[in-house]
């Protein structure tokens, strides 16, 4: 049974305005304050605060009992008795861990990011959590950013459909349902631009590119409801995002119309200082506050500083009584003036089988295949009798979490050796050897005994990476390489001439083309999670085919950085024609042999894998692509189709994706756009017109004046399993007379 807040009895029905207004009405400033803070769980004198109104929300705390704890001290012995805000990064799960972000984004399945969301919702809000801080919804084209593994990739389509799944799956059709929690969009706005994927460093991006690449999901996300945004710690073209005004209010508040409440991140506000934008606390708490800070993350400026920065009317006490509403208000959605406590947390929640087979599915439709020599893959089980089953990352619960798994646990992972033993049974000998300590080791101590065991094996499985610590926040990287000697390791298996099979775990795309050659296939599977070993097992045998597909770019060399599908065309774009490898060259040479276009001397100009990227076990024959109609009116839609075949001997699932290029605009336009994808199922032998639905409105851009339209022209039109393909089609949007009148 639910408990009611003893002082402040509501029926869920009853109005939210006036509700909120009355409450306000009997705040004191203090008060007021106190709702603008939240505190981590292990500040000093917490219950005191709480009991004396002063804190808002907390996070950080998700044991069960402490919650109740904190939540009674602020409904029974608060002079209001306002619950709080019980704040948690619930990134990619609770206990039940599912791939990280990237990876569930390498789905292309809003299903299934859903569902991996409302799971974690489930459980955290089974313990008393009521506000995570998800979606990162930072568009990431750098991996050398750690960061990367808690996006959603680099595309705005991609991230904006899928950040919004996750929104739907976190807050469910009421946010006041018991197991629904509240989505914070992160990090407004521009973060995932760090310079050189340093972190926390500085972003300059034209508002002509902010609004076009960055803003979209976050917009996406405001529609669909999200209940509160997070103020990124970056630096926004000079003006850090958490003092940024017009970054907050005049497009977050005005142009989008809003109005949940924006929380700062971890001590942004006082880093306003640091960042040497404000000479002192006092003037960070001010710019926050008026930028539309709501409420202040870990520090306290906001209580060391307000009353004062309101007693010298540098802040009304409107605009006091509008931010607190907007935290009432949430509260108020959340349900929890009516029902604060979890008062018999369910025992059959966490990891329960089907939050498990979810994660399991969830890691399976998230791996990618990269290479597949000859069909390597699938094994089979019954033409192995040795296997070797190499690498720091083969037998590892811990780091097959990755990034931001605070509260999963290493002995609840399925690792992929136990998997594999699990599933071959007595049928297959299967040998292990770590080859290294960890993935970042500098020394070969390890591979002579990896190197046995793959000599006596039919197929050495080698399961490397990097280790969750790799990624993630404040965890970058400069080369974005197989760390350690586990290049050297592949090597020295490689001398062997037992086939490898190479699986990767990682939180961001990893250069792999020096040691492609050596490999006969890859299975990326980013950090997968909790049951990863299982979904691993079952794609490696054959019993599930692959078909999760890029999110991000892979490039063949760091320097290449950063490198994404929807670039510019640029006055001199590079072309097989013209690409000269320097290597080639052993002759001096004039300037001019050299191709001049825009591309690097010693790489190809191409990425290793195209965002969209990904092989399965059978092919997949796309023809006959076909506009319903060549001119589309400006305001109506048109039809794209294409027929796709399995042409192989898998029944498997494919990822349909459709680009677009507006061939030339006000502003110029990137070479390729996503605007559609579908997830489709064909049996072996099996065709299917996949058919998209495009409105003009859905061409749409900011021009030079930042207004959003769509420019009437010429659009190329591509439909295939990846964002380098070659199907296309064209039409033309024109302007009818009307059109051309406005
Ligand atoms: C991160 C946020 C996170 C917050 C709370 C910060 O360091 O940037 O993404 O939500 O900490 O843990």
């Amino acid at each position: 049974m639910p408990t009611k807040n003893c002082q402040l009895h509501h029926s869920k029905g009853s109005d939210k305005e006036s509700y909120v207004s009355s409450l306000l009405a009997k705040m004191t400033l203090q008060e007021k304050i106190g709702q603008m803070s939240q505190l981590n769980n292990d500040a000093e004198k917490l219950d005191e605060s709480i009991q004396k109104g002063l804190v808002g929300s907390v996070i950080n705390e998700v044991d069960v009992i402490a919650i109740n704890r904190l939540q009674k001290i602020a409904i029974q012995e608060s002079r209001l008795g306002i619950p709080l805000l019980i704040g948690r990064d619930v990134i990619h799960g609770f206990n039940t861990i599912f791939p990280i972000p990237l990876g569930q984004a390498a789905s292309w399945s809003s299903d299934i990011v859903e569902l991996c969301a409302k799971i974690a919702a489930i459980e955290s809000s089974n313990n008393g959590v009521n506000w995570t801080f998800a979606p990162m919804i930072d568009i990431s084209r750098d991996p050398r950013w750690g960061r990367i593994a808690e996006s959603l990739g680099e595309d705005p389509y991609l991230c904006s459909t899928l950040g919004t799944a996750m929104v739907k799956g976190f807050q469910g059709n009421n946010l006041s349902d018991s197991s629904s929690i509240a989505a914070c969009a992160k990090h407004f706005a521009g973060y995932g631009a760090s310079e050189s994927g340093r972190d926390y460093n500085t972003t300059n991006i034209p508002e002509n590119e902010l609004r076009n690449v960055y803003l979209p999901p976050f917009k996406a996300v405001a529609d669909a409801g999200i209940s509160t945004f997070m103020a990124s710690f970056s630096d926004l073209n000079g003006i850090p995002a958490t003092g940024n005004k017009w970054l907050l209010n005049d497009i977050l508040r005005t142009e989008w119309r809003y109005s949940g409440p924006v929380v700062s991140d971890w001590e942004s506000i006082p880093q306003l200082v640091t960042h040497g934008f404000c000479a002192d606390k006092e003037s960070a708490t001010f710019e926050a506050c008026d930028a539309g800070v709501d409420m202040e993350m870990a520090s306290d400026n906001y209580a060391q500083h307000l009353i004062s920065l309101i007693q010298n009317d540098k802040i009304s006490i409107e605009q006091i009584d509008t931010m607190v509403s907007r935290i009432l208000k949430l509260k108020f959605d959340l349900g929890l003036f009516y029902s604060s406590f979890t008062e018999s947390p369910s025992s059959t929640v966490h990891l329960n089988d089907f939050h498990l087979s979810h994660a399991k599915q969830a890691a399976t439709k998230s791996c990618v295949l990269l290479k597949n020599n000859k069909q390597t893959l699938p094994l089979s089980k019954n033409t192995i009798d040795t296997l070797a089953v190499i690498g720091p990352l083969a037998d590892d619960g811990y780091e097959q979490l990755g990034t931001w798994a605070f509260d999963g646990k290493a002995s609840d992972s399925i690792t992929c050796l136990s998997a594999i033993k699990d599933y071959v049974k007595d049928s297959v000998d299967v040998k292990f050897s770590i080859g290294m300590e960890t993935s970042r080791s500098n020394n070969d101590d390890g591979f002579d005994e990896a190197i046995n065991i793959a000599s006596a094996a039919n197929i050495a499985i080698m399961i490397l990476g990097e280790e969750a610590i790799l990624s993630g926040e404040a965890h970058c990287r400069s080369n974005i390489n197989l760390p350690g000697y586990q290049e050297e390791l592949i090597n020295a298996i490689y001398e062997t001439g037992t086939p490898i099979v190479l699986v990767i775990m990682a939180g961001r795309p990893i250069t792999l083309q020096p040691i492609l050659p050596k490999v006969d296939a890859v299975l990326f599977a980013w950090h997968p999670g909790t049951m990863g070993g299982p979904a691993i097992t079952e794609l490696l045998f054959g019993e599930e085919c692959p078909s999760g597909k890029l999110p991000v770019t892979f490039p063949r060399a760091v320097g290449q950085i950063p490198l994404y599908y929807g670039q510019k065309n640029t006055g001199r774009p590079p072309s097989e024609e013209t690409f000269v490898d320097i290597n080639t060259i052993k002759t001096k040479a004039p300037q001019t042999s050299l191709g001049m276009t825009s591309t690097h001397l010693d790489t190809h100009y191409s990425p290793l894998f195209p965002f969209g990227f990904g092989l399965s076990y059978t092919q997949f024959d796309y023809k006959n692509i076909k506009v319903s109609e060549y001119c589309v009116p400006m305001g109506k839609s048109l039809k794209v189709e294409a027929t796709i075949t399995n042409t192989g001997d898998f029944d498997a699932e494919e990822i349909v994706q459709l680009y677009i290029r507006d061939l030339v605009g006000s502003v110029t336009r990137p070479v390729k756009e996503l605007k559609g994808f579908k997830r489709i199922y064909l049996a072996a032998g099996q065709s299917e017109t996949v058919i998209f639905v495009i409105h003009t409105d859905e061409l749409a851009f900011y021009d030079r004046q930042m207004k959003f339209k769509t420019e009437p022209g010429l659009f190329n039109v591509w439909i295939g399993g990846n964002s380098d393909t070659e199907l296309k089609t064209e039409f033309e949007v024109f302007c009818t007379e009307h059109d051309e009148k406005i």
